[in-house]
């Protein structure tokens, strides 16, 4: 009996399989919710999913369907349990219970697969209405077919069905073109599901098997050859998580250089999908740029540099094995080496913040430096700050966190700590050293140390007094010897 497809108009709706076991990972965590640069690769599928901008979207979990719901917090999605994973084509059956009613094509994505875009999922779908199939898939040419479902054609080229690796013969694992796990069915064939036999070696439910009943039903079944390995692979152990990583780096960098960003080493950087990366900005080699960080033009970021939720703007210089973390640095500012800006810092147009200073939750004027040794901490520091070496913001008494406030052009001397709360007025000076706890009026110096003391000769009495103490020693072990003891 042949099927005939009403052909449901433009309607998408997305099943997207997230309930195997994924025993290959040999992990504890779901495979799905193994992460590439911060992301989950489930993340990855659902927000291609969504790009579509289909009627629905729906996830099947299983037995790690808490932390897989949690991980998608927010995201436009429903979720269907499927209690024991008794295979892909079970996982779409499952799914289906919620499609009721749904006239159209239902685009069935593996969640392990993450690198697939937007653009080669528009092009399949529009080639799958363009031919009326009732069954689609992307298939690719596998360097190492080995973990995939082959693809069997005829003579004249025509997808006769898939065959899974354990159910090949010798000549079919030799094939290398492979199903990338993207199908598209139509609602009206969808029922064919329930056809789909028990795998005798794997005991599930092979969904591959639709292609192959589909087609003896005399509908149109097509694979389209149209995206590359590294864009379809999918993820079933850890160096396939690696492998996967090591070619989104790739499509990442290639498309910043495409946007005129400098690297050195790019096989060495990290960069998380929603950085942004300004023209003319160098990045030298182990940088990472993690969470939603923004880097703006002509900016240099050293080895070993960690910047996490910032914004980075023009000009700015991050030097060496610095952490900036949820805090803004001004444009033209070089900060580090081995700086360490903790979240919720603003740091000012071309200040300067230097070698192993620790800024936390403060505010840096335009100007200010502070270049060596210091801890500031819900600070808020004016322009054209001087913070000399070694200079601390004492802002927690054990219970509190408290302020310190530093106005414009104040010179703080070195190895100074404010005891916060403390107000030091603009055009102040602090002489080096001070213990400041109480506030400094403008224009005035503030100093605390103890006044110094000379001792003329000192040391020639401690010297002398040191020989005298070495003879006595001497003369008591002579006695003891003498003495026979
Ligand atoms: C599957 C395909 C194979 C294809 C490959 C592409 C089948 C039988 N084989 O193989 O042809 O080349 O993907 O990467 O479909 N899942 C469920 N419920 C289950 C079993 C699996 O939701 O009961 C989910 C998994 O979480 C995973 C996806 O379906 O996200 C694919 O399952 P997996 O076991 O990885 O299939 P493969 O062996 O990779
Ligand atoms: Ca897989």
């Amino acid at each position: 009996m042949k099927i005939t497809v009403s052909g449901g108009g433009l309607k998408t709706a997305v099943v997207i399989l997230a309930a195997g076991r994924g025993e290959r990972m040999n992990s504890t965590l779901p495979k799905v919710l193994h992460r590439i640069f911060g992301k989950p690769l489930l993340q990855y599928v659902v927000d291609s999913a969504l790009a579509l901008k289909p009627s629905r979207v729906i996830v099947v979990a299983g037995r790690h369907y808490k932390d897989i719901k949690d991980s998608l917090k927010g995201a436009d999605v429903s979720f269907v349990i499927q209690k024991e994973p008794k295979g892909t084509g079970d996982a779409v059956l499952k799914a289906w219970v919620l499609l009721k009613g749904f006239k159209g094509a239902v685009l069935v994505m593996n969640g392990d697969a993450p690198l697939v875009t937007e653009a080669t999922l528009n092009k399949f779908l529009g080639l799958h209405r363009k031919n009326k199939n009732a069954v689609s898939f992307i298939s690719f040419n596998a360097s190492n077919p080995a973990s995939y479902g082959r693809v069997l054609r005829d003579d004249s080229g025509n997808v006769i069905s898939i065959v899974e690796e354990k159910d090949a013969t010798e000549v079919q694992r030799k094939i290398n073109e492979v199903n990338s796990g993207i199908y598209a069915i139509e609602s009206d064939v969808v029922g064919l599901l329930k056809e789909i036999p028990l795998n005798a070696v794997k005991h599930e439910y092979y969904l591959t098997d639709i292609i192959g009943i589909a087609g003896n039903k005399g509908c149109n079944v097509n694979a389209y050859c149209i995206g590359s390995e590294d864009e379809l692979m999918g993820v079933n152990t850890m160096p396939e998580l690696l492998k996967a990583q090591q070619a989104f780096r790739k499509r990442l960098v290639d498309a910043w250089m495409e946007k005129g960003v400098v690297f050195f080493d790019p096989d060495s950087v990290f960069i998380y999908p929603e950085v942004a990366i300004g023209k003319g900005t160098t990045i030298y080699p182990n940088v990472c740029l993690e969470g939603k960080t923004s880097i703006g033009q002509r900016c240099v970021v050293y080895p070993n540099v960690r910047i996490i939720d910032s914004v980075i703007k023009d000009g700015a210089v991050i030097k060496d094995s610095t952490v900036v973390e949820g805090s803004v640095i001004g444009a033209r500012a070089v900060v580090g080496p081995f700086a360490h800006i903790r979240p919720g810092s603003d740091i000012g147009v071309e200040a300067k913040i230097g070698n192993f200073v620790e800024i936390k939750k403060s505010i840096i004027g335009k100007g200010t430096k502070a270049s060596h040794l210091s801890y500031l901490g819900d600070a808020s520091i004016g322009r054209d700050v001087n913070i000399g070496a070694g200079t601390i913001t004492c802002n927690y008494d054990g219970k509190q966190k408290h302020g310190t406030t530093i106005e414009d052009r104040v010179f703080v001397g070195s190895d100074t700590q404010f005891i916060a709360p403390v107000r030091v007025g603009r055009d102040a000076y602090i002489g080096a050293g001070s213990t400041i706890t109480k506030n400094v009026p403008p224009k005035a110096l503030a100093l605390s140390r103890a006044e110094q003391r000379n001792i003329e000769g000192w040391a020639i009495k401690r010297q002398s007094s040191v020989v005298s103490r070495q003879l006595s020693v001497k003369d008591k072990r002579s006695g003891r010897k003498k003495r026979g003891i």
